[in-house]
């Protein structure tokens, strides 16, 4: 979608800004630039709208050269977000979010429901923020019309500088978040820079790395952070890698763990003989179609927890003695969210779904296994401070 082939910018006074890069985007693909400040993010951005020209180079747009495509018809089909937002002080938030669609000579009615739908769509009321002046939004949503204005006018392609570095950590993270959530509807073709590489990994299906004016490391943030092609990239991506990859690398079924399972509707006295049998302590309760309703421990189903028979009551049904597991995730959720999910609860296991359906639970051990599968994945380069140490066998 996107190509640059061998592209270079110098300035007059002898700065190379960005020295011979090739890399492509594909369509639909989000790619962050990460980079310290005066690494060639912005200069590289500003080459795909022409806002600046390359001193040598090719850039390529859908595989037509962008330097034969005029400027302004170029730009209808490339949003642009920027860190200062850049909104129009005088004019509404619902007249700054239809700047291009009024600029396109479309209808204002047309223009405006366009407007209101895009407020909508990143999460801002047009009925209570609509009629508002940009001076009168927090931070963060000056940044949502950004993006809602970005989107006006449908372009395939979003160029992002930064939109989500001038607002609070807190603000970032849902930012994040919600630009996340539209990107997996709209399928936009994206270059986001920042110089956060924690914002890179967690956005990015693919980061580019920039060292001065050059790409460094051009890859998946799993492999970027388990595989520094350069002890530069290694610097930039932090000691702490290890633990950043726990955020981009998913929960798959091999990871996972049988315990028994038994009915809501099971007989408990039944249940109990069984769970003693395989020497289990507890098992995990389905609904009668198979969805996650909770637990059950053991002992509880032989002494009696509870239920419509009041505690210490033994026998009725499985349903009886459950206890409602609130500790569960998606297949594919990060690592990482296992992990806090299982801190957050003081949970040993958490369980693990594909919409309703129970699939299996998570323990330690099984976080352990897949923290050893990822970086197993990049066996070679993998570095010895990289390999989990086995725990030690209790005696
Ligand atoms: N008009 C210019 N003249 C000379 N040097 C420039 C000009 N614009 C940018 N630069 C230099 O090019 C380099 C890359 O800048 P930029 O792309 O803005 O970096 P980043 O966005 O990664 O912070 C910097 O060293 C910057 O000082
Ligand atoms: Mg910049």
């Amino acid at each position: 979608m996107i190509r640059f082939e061998h592209v270079t910018k110098s300035y007059a006074d002898g700065t190379t800004a960005v020295d011979d890069l090739s890399f492509e985007v594909g369509e639909g693909e989000l790619v962050t630039l990460v980079g310290p400040s005066g690494c060639g993010k912005t200069t590289t951005m500003k080459m795909v709208n022409r806002l600046i020209e390359p001193t040598s180079g090719h850039i390529y747009l859908d595989g037509a050269d962008i330097s034969a495509i005029d400027p302004v018809e170029l730009r209808r089909r490339i949003g642009y977000v920027i860190q200062q937002v850049g909104l129009f002080p005088h004019k509404t938030v619902l007249d700054n979010t239809a700047t291009v669609p009024h600029l396109l000579g479309w209808q204002r009615k047309k223009a405006r429901d366009r407007a209101a739908e895009l407020l909508d769509l990143v999460g801002l009321d047009p009925a209570q923020y609509g009629d508002r002046y940009p001076e009168q939004l927090s931070g963060g949503q000056r940044q949502r019309v950004g993006v809602a204005r970005a989107l006006a006018a449908d372009p395939p392609v979003l160029l992002m500088d930064e939109p989500f570095g001038a607002v609070d950590p807190v603000v970032r993270e849902h930012l994040q978040t919600e630009f996340l959530r539209l990107q997996s509807t709209l399928h936009k073709t994206v270059l986001f820079v920042t110089h956060d590489i924690e914002e890179a990994v967690r956005l990015g299906d693919r980061i580019a790395v920039y060292g001065a004016g050059r790409v460094e490391q051009f890859d998946t943030p799993a492999t970027v952070l388990g595989a520094p092609a350069t002890p530069y990239v290694a610097e930039f991506v932090g000691a702490d890698r290890g633990l950043k990859r726990l955020s981009v690398t998913p929960i798959e079924t091999g990871d996972l763990e049988q315990p028994p399972v038994v009915r809501l509707d099971d007989d408990a006295a039944r249940a109990a003989g069984r769970l003693a049998e395989e020497g289990a302590a507890w098992a995990v309760v389905l609904d009668a179609d198979g969805s996650l309703h909770g637990w059950v421990s053991g002992a509880g189903l032989a002494a009696g927890t509870g239920g419509p028979g009041g505690p210490g009551k033994a026998g009725g049904e499985v349903r009886d003695h459950a206890r409602r597991m609130d500790a569960w995730l998606p297949l594919g959720a990060p690592l990482k969210q296992a992990f806090s999910t299982m801190l957050q609860h003081d949970a040993g296991w958490i369980a693990v779904v594909d919409g309703e359906r129970f699939l299996g639970v998570l323990t330690p051990t099984g976080l352990h296994a897949a923290l050893r599968r990822s970086t197993a994945a990049d066996a070679g380069h993998v570095q010895r401070e990289d390999v989990v140490v086995e725990s030690v066998p209790s005696a």
